[in-house]
Protein backbone atom coordinates (compact mmCIF):
# COMPACT_ATOMS: atom_id res chain seq x y z
CA UNK A 1 0.00 0.00 0.00
CA UNK A 2 2.68 2.33 0.75
CA UNK A 3 4.17 2.47 -3.00
CA UNK A 4 0.36 3.06 -4.02
CA UNK A 5 1.00 5.87 -2.20
CA UNK A 6 4.36 7.14 -2.84
CA UNK A 7 3.78 6.90 -6.31
CA UNK A 8 0.13 9.08 -5.87
CA UNK A 9 1.55 11.26 -3.73
CA UNK A 10 4.93 12.03 -6.06
CA UNK A 11 2.42 12.81 -8.61
CA UNK A 12 3.32 9.42 -10.67
CA UNK A 13 -0.07 8.59 -11.14
CA UNK A 14 0.99 6.70 -14.85
CA UNK A 15 2.81 3.74 -12.64
CA UNK A 16 -0.37 3.26 -10.29
CA UNK A 17 -1.65 -0.21 -13.25
CA UNK A 18 2.02 -1.69 -13.06
CA UNK A 19 2.45 -1.64 -9.14
CA UNK A 20 1.26 -4.97 -7.15
CA UNK A 21 -2.06 -4.19 -5.68
CA UNK A 22 -2.13 -5.73 -1.98
CA UNK A 23 -3.47 -8.81 -0.81
CA UNK A 24 -5.09 -6.53 2.34
CA UNK A 25 -6.03 -3.17 3.24
CA UNK A 26 -7.68 -1.43 5.89
CA UNK A 27 -11.33 -0.55 6.31
CA UNK A 28 -14.42 0.62 8.51
CA UNK A 29 -16.88 -2.17 9.20
CA UNK A 30 -19.61 -3.16 11.18
CA UNK A 31 -19.32 -7.28 12.25
CA UNK A 32 -22.39 -9.74 11.63
CA UNK A 33 -22.24 -11.27 15.37
CA UNK A 34 -22.74 -7.62 17.04
CA UNK A 35 -25.76 -6.48 15.38
CA UNK A 36 -27.80 -7.06 18.78
CA UNK A 37 -25.02 -4.98 20.57
CA UNK A 38 -27.35 -1.74 21.13
CA UNK A 39 -30.74 -4.20 21.47
CA UNK A 40 -32.82 -2.77 24.09
CA UNK A 41 -30.72 0.75 24.18
CA UNK A 42 -32.43 4.15 22.93
CA UNK A 43 -31.38 5.56 19.75
CA UNK A 44 -29.46 8.06 21.48
CA UNK A 45 -27.37 6.17 23.40
CA UNK A 46 -26.36 3.42 20.58
CA UNK A 47 -22.93 5.01 20.23
CA UNK A 48 -20.82 3.78 16.24
CA UNK A 49 -17.49 4.46 18.05
CA UNK A 50 -18.13 0.75 19.73
CA UNK A 51 -20.15 -0.75 16.75
CA UNK A 52 -17.33 0.13 13.71
CA UNK A 53 -14.01 -1.26 13.88
CA UNK A 54 -10.80 -0.28 11.71
CA UNK A 55 -9.23 -3.90 10.24
CA UNK A 56 -7.48 -5.64 7.83
CA UNK A 57 -9.76 -7.07 5.16
CA UNK A 58 -8.62 -9.09 2.20
CA UNK A 59 -8.84 -7.00 -0.75
CA UNK A 60 -11.93 -8.52 -3.34
CA UNK A 61 -11.57 -9.74 -7.12
CA UNK A 62 -12.20 -7.30 -9.65
CA UNK A 63 -15.10 -8.17 -12.07
CA UNK A 64 -16.40 -7.33 -15.09
CA UNK A 65 -17.28 -3.51 -15.35
CA UNK A 66 -15.53 -2.65 -12.46
CA UNK A 67 -12.51 -0.64 -10.81
CA UNK A 68 -10.79 -1.12 -7.37
CA UNK A 69 -10.18 2.53 -6.30
CA UNK A 70 -7.44 3.71 -4.24
CA UNK A 71 -9.05 6.19 -1.39
CA UNK A 72 -7.44 9.06 -0.43
CA UNK A 73 -10.65 10.37 1.54
CA UNK A 74 -14.01 9.94 2.11
CA UNK A 75 -16.69 11.29 4.34
CA UNK A 76 -19.54 10.41 6.77
CA UNK A 77 -23.11 10.37 5.36
CA UNK A 78 -26.00 9.36 7.86
CA UNK A 79 -26.22 6.14 6.35
CA UNK A 80 -23.41 4.78 7.96
CA UNK A 81 -24.93 6.20 11.05
CA UNK A 82 -27.93 4.12 10.79
CA UNK A 83 -25.39 1.21 10.20
CA UNK A 84 -23.33 1.56 12.65
CA UNK A 85 -26.69 1.90 15.23
CA UNK A 86 -28.34 -1.31 12.99
CA UNK A 87 -31.14 0.93 12.78
CA UNK A 88 -33.71 0.66 11.29
CA UNK A 89 -32.45 -3.07 10.37
CA UNK A 90 -29.12 -4.13 10.23
CA UNK A 91 -27.21 -3.61 6.81
CA UNK A 92 -26.41 -7.51 6.99
CA UNK A 93 -29.73 -8.43 5.22
CA UNK A 94 -29.23 -6.51 2.33
CA UNK A 95 -25.86 -7.92 1.99
CA UNK A 96 -27.55 -11.28 1.96
CA UNK A 97 -29.88 -10.52 -0.55
CA UNK A 98 -27.15 -9.35 -2.95
CA UNK A 99 -25.10 -11.98 -2.65
CA UNK A 100 -28.27 -14.33 -3.63
CA UNK A 101 -28.54 -12.35 -6.94
CA UNK A 102 -25.55 -13.51 -9.04
CA UNK A 103 -22.22 -15.23 -8.01
CA UNK A 104 -20.07 -11.98 -8.73
CA UNK A 105 -22.45 -10.51 -6.57
CA UNK A 106 -21.89 -13.30 -3.53
CA UNK A 107 -18.67 -11.27 -2.95
CA UNK A 108 -20.27 -9.23 -0.65
CA UNK A 109 -22.00 -11.26 1.69
CA UNK A 110 -19.68 -11.43 4.09
CA UNK A 111 -19.75 -11.39 7.86
CA UNK A 112 -18.35 -8.33 7.87
CA UNK A 113 -19.86 -4.77 6.38
CA UNK A 114 -17.70 -2.21 4.74
CA UNK A 115 -19.61 1.29 5.08
CA UNK A 116 -19.16 4.89 3.37
CA UNK A 117 -20.68 5.77 0.31
CA UNK A 118 -18.20 8.33 -0.51
CA UNK A 119 -14.68 8.66 -1.69
CA UNK A 120 -11.82 10.49 -3.26
CA UNK A 121 -9.36 8.65 -4.74
CA UNK A 122 -7.54 7.17 -7.65
CA UNK A 123 -8.22 4.06 -10.12
CA UNK A 124 -5.56 1.39 -9.21
CA UNK A 125 -7.19 -1.58 -11.63
CA UNK A 126 -10.43 -1.84 -13.74
CA UNK A 127 -12.49 -5.14 -14.43
CA UNK A 128 -13.02 -6.34 -18.17
CA UNK A 129 -15.27 -4.22 -19.98
CA UNK A 130 -14.27 -0.75 -18.95
CA UNK A 131 -12.70 1.62 -21.44
CA UNK A 132 -14.27 4.95 -19.79
CA UNK A 133 -11.99 4.80 -17.01
CA UNK A 134 -7.97 3.42 -16.54
CA UNK A 135 -5.40 3.42 -13.97
CA UNK A 136 -4.07 6.72 -12.84
CA UNK A 137 -7.18 8.60 -12.88
CA UNK A 138 -8.64 10.94 -10.17
CA UNK A 139 -11.76 10.41 -9.15
CA UNK A 140 -15.04 10.63 -7.18
CA UNK A 141 -17.66 8.35 -6.41
CA UNK A 142 -21.57 8.38 -7.71
CA UNK A 143 -23.07 5.62 -4.81
CA UNK A 144 -25.40 4.33 -6.98
CA UNK A 145 -24.84 0.80 -7.54
CA UNK A 146 -27.51 -0.57 -10.80
CA UNK A 147 -27.38 -3.92 -13.12
CA UNK A 148 -29.74 -2.62 -15.40
CA UNK A 149 -30.98 -5.94 -17.04
CA UNK A 150 -34.34 -4.60 -16.49
CA UNK A 151 -36.41 -2.50 -18.36
CA UNK A 152 -37.17 -0.37 -15.89
CA UNK A 153 -33.87 1.36 -14.91
CA UNK A 154 -33.74 2.13 -18.70
CA UNK A 155 -35.72 6.19 -18.20
CA UNK A 156 -33.96 6.71 -14.53
CA UNK A 157 -31.99 4.45 -13.08
CA UNK A 158 -32.88 4.95 -9.47
CA UNK A 159 -35.94 2.82 -10.68
CA UNK A 160 -33.73 -0.03 -11.63
CA UNK A 161 -35.65 -3.04 -9.37
CA UNK A 162 -31.92 -3.75 -8.79
CA UNK A 163 -30.54 -0.56 -7.37
CA UNK A 164 -28.89 -0.44 -4.30
CA UNK A 165 -26.73 2.40 -2.56
CA UNK A 166 -22.86 1.38 -2.49
CA UNK A 167 -21.22 1.25 0.91
CA UNK A 168 -24.86 1.03 2.32
CA UNK A 169 -26.52 -2.16 0.52
CA UNK A 170 -23.51 -3.48 -0.89
CA UNK A 171 -20.30 -4.22 0.41
CA UNK A 172 -16.52 -2.85 -0.22
CA UNK A 173 -17.61 0.88 0.70
CA UNK A 174 -15.53 4.16 0.38
CA UNK A 175 -14.28 4.59 4.46
CA UNK A 176 -11.12 2.02 3.53
CA UNK A 177 -8.04 2.39 1.87
CA UNK A 178 -9.60 0.63 -1.38
CA UNK A 179 -13.07 0.39 -2.19
CA UNK A 180 -14.68 -1.71 -5.49
CA UNK A 181 -16.66 -0.15 -7.42
CA UNK A 182 -18.89 -0.07 -10.36
CA UNK A 183 -17.15 1.96 -13.37
CA UNK A 184 -20.51 3.94 -14.23
CA UNK A 185 -20.34 4.97 -10.46
CA UNK A 186 -16.89 7.41 -11.24
CA UNK A 187 -16.82 10.87 -11.68
CA UNK A 188 -13.82 13.12 -12.33
CA UNK A 189 -12.68 14.64 -9.41
CA UNK A 190 -12.90 18.82 -9.23
CA UNK A 191 -9.38 20.04 -9.72
CA UNK A 192 -9.45 22.71 -7.05
CA UNK A 193 -10.20 20.96 -4.28
CA UNK A 194 -8.59 18.44 -1.75
CA UNK A 195 -8.84 15.16 -1.41
CA UNK A 196 -11.32 15.32 1.61
CA UNK A 197 -12.82 18.56 -0.18
CA UNK A 198 -13.67 16.73 -2.61
CA UNK A 199 -14.88 13.61 -0.55
CA UNK A 200 -17.44 15.15 1.07
CA UNK A 201 -20.54 16.81 -0.83
CA UNK A 202 -21.20 13.22 -3.62
CA UNK A 203 -23.70 11.51 -1.65
CA UNK A 204 -25.50 14.60 -0.24
CA UNK A 205 -24.80 17.03 -3.47
CA UNK A 206 -26.45 14.62 -5.92
CA UNK A 207 -29.67 13.92 -3.21
CA UNK A 208 -30.30 17.41 -2.78
CA UNK A 209 -29.73 18.09 -6.43
CA UNK A 210 -32.06 15.30 -7.58
CA UNK A 211 -34.95 16.40 -4.40
CA UNK A 212 -34.70 20.09 -5.15
CA UNK A 213 -33.51 20.70 -8.89
CA UNK A 214 -33.80 18.20 -11.19
CA UNK A 215 -37.56 17.30 -12.57
CA UNK A 216 -38.11 13.85 -10.89
CA UNK A 217 -37.92 15.94 -7.95
CA UNK A 218 -39.58 19.41 -7.08
CA UNK A 219 -38.30 21.20 -10.26
CA UNK A 220 -37.40 24.46 -8.39
CA UNK A 221 -37.59 27.69 -10.27
CA UNK A 222 -36.02 30.89 -9.63
CA UNK A 223 -37.99 33.04 -7.26
CA UNK A 224 -40.14 29.94 -5.30
CA UNK A 225 -39.67 29.97 -1.65
CA UNK A 226 -37.90 26.71 -0.45
CA UNK A 227 -38.20 25.92 3.09
CA UNK A 228 -35.01 23.60 4.58
CA UNK A 229 -34.81 21.68 7.59
CA UNK A 230 -31.71 21.11 8.50
CA UNK A 231 -30.48 23.69 6.44
CA UNK A 232 -26.57 23.40 8.11
CA UNK A 233 -26.60 19.76 7.80
CA UNK A 234 -25.60 17.32 5.15
CA UNK A 235 -28.05 17.63 2.41
CA UNK A 236 -29.25 20.63 3.62
CA UNK A 237 -26.24 22.78 3.26
CA UNK A 238 -26.39 21.46 -0.53
CA UNK A 239 -30.24 22.16 -0.66
CA UNK A 240 -29.81 25.98 0.67
CA UNK A 241 -26.69 26.84 -1.72
CA UNK A 242 -29.03 25.03 -4.94
CA UNK A 243 -31.88 27.22 -3.89
CA UNK A 244 -29.54 30.33 -4.06
CA UNK A 245 -27.87 29.63 -6.87
CA UNK A 246 -31.06 28.79 -8.52
CA UNK A 247 -32.34 32.57 -7.65
CA UNK A 248 -34.80 30.89 -5.43
CA UNK A 249 -35.21 32.15 -1.69
CA UNK A 250 -34.21 29.76 0.73
CA UNK A 251 -36.42 29.54 4.38
CA UNK A 252 -33.50 27.99 6.78
CA UNK A 253 -34.53 26.37 9.80
CA UNK A 254 -31.70 25.04 12.08
CA UNK A 255 -31.16 24.64 15.51
CA UNK A 256 -28.80 27.13 17.29
CA UNK A 257 -27.36 30.52 16.48
CA UNK A 258 -24.30 28.92 15.01
CA UNK A 259 -26.00 27.26 12.35
CA UNK A 260 -28.08 30.45 11.63
CA UNK A 261 -24.41 32.02 11.24
CA UNK A 262 -23.20 29.40 8.56
CA UNK A 263 -26.88 29.70 7.21
CA UNK A 264 -25.85 33.09 6.47
CA UNK A 265 -22.56 33.14 6.09
CA UNK A 266 -23.97 30.98 2.37
CA UNK A 267 -25.79 33.78 1.49
CA UNK A 268 -29.46 33.09 3.12
CA UNK A 269 -31.32 35.79 4.68
CA UNK A 270 -34.19 33.98 6.48
CA UNK A 271 -33.29 32.22 8.61
CA UNK A 272 -35.33 30.04 11.90
CA UNK A 273 -33.73 28.95 14.89
CA UNK A 274 -36.52 26.09 15.87
CA UNK A 275 -34.57 25.11 19.07
CA UNK A 276 -35.99 25.92 22.48
CA UNK A 277 -32.67 27.46 24.05
CA UNK A 278 -32.69 30.34 21.58
CA UNK A 279 -35.10 30.35 19.15
CA UNK A 280 -38.75 29.28 18.87
CA UNK A 281 -38.92 26.00 20.30
CA UNK A 282 -41.81 24.53 18.39
CA UNK A 283 -43.13 21.53 19.95
CA UNK A 284 -45.30 19.96 16.90
CA UNK A 285 -46.32 17.00 19.07
CA UNK A 286 -48.35 17.18 22.15
CA UNK A 287 -47.12 14.35 23.26
CA UNK A 288 -46.34 10.53 21.84
CA UNK A 289 -49.46 10.47 19.79
CA UNK A 290 -50.97 13.81 19.29
CA UNK A 291 -50.02 16.68 16.72
CA UNK A 292 -50.67 20.19 18.13
CA UNK A 293 -52.06 22.37 15.11
CA UNK A 294 -51.03 25.51 17.08
CA UNK A 295 -48.22 25.37 16.37
CA UNK A 296 -48.05 24.24 13.10
CA UNK A 297 -49.42 27.35 12.83
CA UNK A 298 -47.13 29.27 14.88
CA UNK A 299 -44.14 28.07 12.72
CA UNK A 300 -45.96 29.03 9.54
CA UNK A 301 -46.96 32.28 10.97
CA UNK A 302 -42.98 32.34 11.24
CA UNK A 303 -42.08 31.97 7.81
CA UNK A 304 -44.91 34.26 6.59
CA UNK A 305 -43.20 36.96 8.71
CA UNK A 306 -40.17 36.00 6.97
CA UNK A 307 -41.68 35.93 3.80
CA UNK A 308 -43.43 39.21 3.50
CA UNK A 309 -46.71 36.99 4.03
CA UNK A 310 -45.75 34.00 1.75
CA UNK A 311 -45.80 30.39 1.90
CA UNK A 312 -42.87 27.97 0.26
CA UNK A 313 -43.43 26.66 -2.79
CA UNK A 314 -41.62 23.89 -1.66
CA UNK A 315 -40.49 22.01 1.57
CA UNK A 316 -37.18 19.73 1.65
CA UNK A 317 -38.33 17.58 4.00
CA UNK A 318 -36.16 14.79 5.39
CA UNK A 319 -36.65 15.03 9.68
CA UNK A 320 -39.85 12.95 9.10
CA UNK A 321 -42.44 12.09 11.73
CA UNK A 322 -41.14 15.36 14.06
CA UNK A 323 -41.81 17.61 11.56
CA UNK A 324 -43.73 16.03 8.72
CA UNK A 325 -47.47 17.50 9.81
CA UNK A 326 -46.07 21.14 10.05
CA UNK A 327 -44.20 20.19 6.38
CA UNK A 328 -47.79 19.52 4.92
CA UNK A 329 -49.39 22.28 7.34
CA UNK A 330 -46.80 25.60 5.73
CA UNK A 331 -46.83 24.38 1.65
CA UNK A 332 -48.40 26.93 0.01
CA UNK A 333 -51.36 26.03 -2.07
CA UNK A 334 -50.32 24.15 -4.77
CA UNK A 335 -47.10 23.36 -3.39
CA UNK A 336 -44.54 20.22 -2.86
CA UNK A 337 -43.16 19.11 -0.27
CA UNK A 338 -40.41 16.81 -1.14
CA UNK A 339 -39.41 14.16 1.01
CA UNK A 340 -35.68 11.48 0.90
CA UNK A 341 -35.72 10.54 4.64
CA UNK A 342 -37.03 10.46 8.18
CA UNK A 343 -34.59 10.89 10.28
CA UNK A 344 -36.54 11.22 13.47
CA UNK A 345 -39.36 8.17 12.22
CA UNK A 346 -40.70 7.09 9.62
CA UNK A 347 -44.15 6.76 10.12
CA UNK A 348 -45.70 10.16 9.49
CA UNK A 349 -49.10 11.21 9.98
CA UNK A 350 -50.52 14.70 9.07
CA UNK A 351 -53.52 16.40 8.80
CA UNK A 352 -54.69 15.45 4.75
CA UNK A 353 -57.35 18.21 4.62
CA UNK A 354 -54.32 20.62 4.24
CA UNK A 355 -53.36 18.62 1.27
CA UNK A 356 -56.24 17.34 -0.61
CA UNK A 357 -58.00 21.12 0.01
CA UNK A 358 -55.20 23.12 -1.22
CA UNK A 359 -53.99 20.75 -4.12
CA UNK A 360 -50.43 19.99 -2.36
CA UNK A 361 -48.35 17.16 -3.24
CA UNK A 362 -45.80 15.05 -1.55
CA UNK A 363 -43.12 13.90 -3.94
CA UNK A 364 -41.15 10.46 -2.67
CA UNK A 365 -36.90 11.12 -4.08
CA UNK A 366 -34.14 9.23 -2.97
CA UNK A 367 -30.57 9.53 -3.78
CA UNK A 368 -30.07 10.45 -7.59
CA UNK A 369 -29.42 8.90 -10.95
CA UNK A 370 -25.72 9.22 -12.76
CA UNK A 371 -26.92 11.84 -14.70
CA UNK A 372 -28.44 13.86 -11.54
CA UNK A 373 -25.31 13.15 -9.60
CA UNK A 374 -23.18 14.42 -12.69
CA UNK A 375 -24.49 17.38 -12.80
CA UNK A 376 -24.35 17.93 -9.34
CA UNK A 377 -20.75 17.35 -9.75
CA UNK A 378 -20.13 18.94 -12.29
CA UNK A 379 -21.16 22.39 -10.44
CA UNK A 380 -18.72 21.22 -7.12
CA UNK A 381 -15.85 21.52 -10.59
CA UNK A 382 -17.64 24.69 -11.61
CA UNK A 383 -17.69 26.60 -8.13
CA UNK A 384 -20.74 27.30 -8.28
CA UNK A 385 -21.73 24.55 -5.14
CA UNK A 386 -18.95 24.33 -2.74
CA UNK A 387 -18.01 21.47 -0.29
CA UNK A 388 -19.59 22.29 3.11
CA UNK A 389 -16.69 20.30 5.23
CA UNK A 390 -16.43 21.22 8.52
CA UNK A 391 -14.22 18.83 10.14
CA UNK A 392 -12.00 16.11 9.50
CA UNK A 393 -11.05 12.72 11.03
CA UNK A 394 -8.21 9.86 10.23
CA UNK A 395 -9.70 6.43 9.26
CA UNK A 396 -8.84 4.85 12.47
CA UNK A 397 -11.21 7.45 14.05
CA UNK A 398 -14.07 6.95 11.97
CA UNK A 399 -16.25 5.92 15.03
CA UNK A 400 -15.80 9.40 16.52
CA UNK A 401 -16.60 11.00 12.97
CA UNK A 402 -20.03 8.86 13.11
CA UNK A 403 -20.61 9.94 16.46
CA UNK A 404 -20.61 13.80 15.80
CA UNK A 405 -23.63 13.09 13.05
CA UNK A 406 -25.36 10.98 15.40
CA UNK A 407 -25.23 13.31 18.17
CA UNK A 408 -25.89 16.13 15.22
CA UNK A 409 -22.78 18.31 17.12
CA UNK A 410 -21.57 18.40 13.32
CA UNK A 411 -21.98 21.04 10.62
CA UNK A 412 -22.14 20.43 7.07
CA UNK A 413 -20.11 17.16 6.25
CA UNK A 414 -17.74 15.51 8.32
CA UNK A 415 -14.90 14.16 6.50
CA UNK A 416 -12.20 11.12 6.91
CA UNK A 417 -9.01 10.54 5.63
CA UNK A 418 -8.01 7.19 4.18
CA UNK A 419 -4.99 6.97 2.70
CA UNK A 420 -3.98 11.02 2.76
CA UNK A 421 -1.49 11.55 5.29
CA UNK A 422 -2.68 15.28 5.63
CA UNK A 423 -5.19 17.48 4.80
CA UNK A 424 -4.62 19.54 1.86
CA UNK A 425 -3.29 17.58 -0.40
CA UNK A 426 -4.73 16.62 -4.11
CA UNK A 427 -5.28 20.29 -5.64
CA UNK A 428 -4.16 20.94 -9.03
CA UNK A 429 -5.56 23.85 -10.08
CA UNK A 430 -4.75 26.24 -7.56
CA UNK A 431 -5.46 29.14 -9.45
CA UNK A 432 -8.82 28.59 -9.24
CA UNK A 433 -9.43 27.48 -5.55
CA UNK A 434 -7.58 30.65 -4.47
CA UNK A 435 -11.34 32.27 -6.47
CA UNK A 436 -13.18 30.34 -4.35
CA UNK A 437 -11.33 29.67 -1.13
CA UNK A 438 -13.71 31.84 1.32
CA UNK A 439 -16.71 29.44 -0.24
CA UNK A 440 -14.75 26.43 0.55
CA UNK A 441 -13.68 26.87 3.80
CA UNK A 442 -16.76 28.74 5.17
CA UNK A 443 -17.94 25.66 7.27
CA UNK A 444 -14.68 25.15 8.82
CA UNK A 445 -14.21 25.21 12.13
CA UNK A 446 -16.87 25.77 13.19
N1 LIG B 1 -32.84 9.02 0.43
C1 LIG B 1 -31.62 9.44 0.25
O1 LIG B 1 -31.07 9.27 -0.83
C2 LIG B 1 -30.89 10.14 1.34
C3 LIG B 1 -29.66 10.76 1.05
C4 LIG B 1 -28.99 11.44 2.07
C5 LIG B 1 -29.51 11.43 3.35
N2 LIG B 1 -30.67 10.78 3.60
C6 LIG B 1 -31.23 10.79 4.96
O2 LIG B 1 -31.57 12.13 5.25
C7 LIG B 1 -31.43 12.38 6.64
C8 LIG B 1 -30.56 13.61 6.83
O3 LIG B 1 -29.26 13.35 6.29
P1 LIG B 1 -28.14 14.46 6.43
O4 LIG B 1 -26.91 13.94 5.79
O5 LIG B 1 -28.64 15.78 6.00
O6 LIG B 1 -27.95 14.45 8.01
P2 LIG B 1 -27.37 15.56 8.96
O7 LIG B 1 -26.07 16.07 8.46
O8 LIG B 1 -27.44 14.98 10.33
O9 LIG B 1 -28.38 16.79 8.85
C9 LIG B 1 -29.73 16.67 9.18
C10 LIG B 1 -30.19 17.90 9.92
O10 LIG B 1 -31.61 17.77 10.10
C11 LIG B 1 -31.99 18.49 11.26
N3 LIG B 1 -32.84 17.66 12.09
C12 LIG B 1 -32.52 16.46 12.65
N4 LIG B 1 -33.55 16.03 13.40
C13 LIG B 1 -34.53 16.96 13.30
C14 LIG B 1 -35.82 17.10 13.85
N5 LIG B 1 -36.32 16.16 14.65
N6 LIG B 1 -36.53 18.19 13.53
C15 LIG B 1 -36.04 19.15 12.72
N7 LIG B 1 -34.81 19.08 12.19
C16 LIG B 1 -34.07 18.00 12.46
C17 LIG B 1 -30.72 18.85 12.01
O11 LIG B 1 -30.46 20.23 11.83
P3 LIG B 1 -30.79 21.32 12.97
O12 LIG B 1 -30.53 20.64 14.28
O13 LIG B 1 -29.86 22.45 12.70
O14 LIG B 1 -32.21 21.72 12.79
C18 LIG B 1 -29.64 18.04 11.31
O15 LIG B 1 -28.41 18.70 11.29
C19 LIG B 1 -30.88 11.10 7.23
O16 LIG B 1 -31.93 10.36 7.77
C20 LIG B 1 -30.27 10.38 6.05
O17 LIG B 1 -30.21 8.98 6.22
C21 LIG B 1 -31.38 10.16 2.62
Amino acid sequence: MQKILDAILADELGELGSLPVPEHYRAVTVHADETEMFDGLPNAEKDPCKSLHVEDVPTPELGPGEALVAVMASAINYNTVWTSIFEPMSTFGFLRRYGRTSPLAKRHDLPYHIVGSDLAGVVLRTGPGVNAWKAGDEVVAHCLNVELEHPDGHNDTMLDPEQRIWGFETNFGGLAELALIKSNQLMPKPAHLSWEEAASPGLVNSTAYRQLVSRNGADMKQGDVVLIWGASGGLGSYATQFALNGGAIPVCVVSSPEKAAICRKMGAELIIDRSAGTGEGYRFWADEDNQDPKEWKRFGAKIRELTGGEDPDIVFEHPGRETFGASVYAARKGGTIVTCASTSGFMHSYDNRYLWMNLKRIIGSHFANYREAWEANRLIAKGRIHPTLSRVYPLAETGRAASDVHANTHQGKVGVLCLSPEEGLGVRDTEFRARHLDAINRFRGV
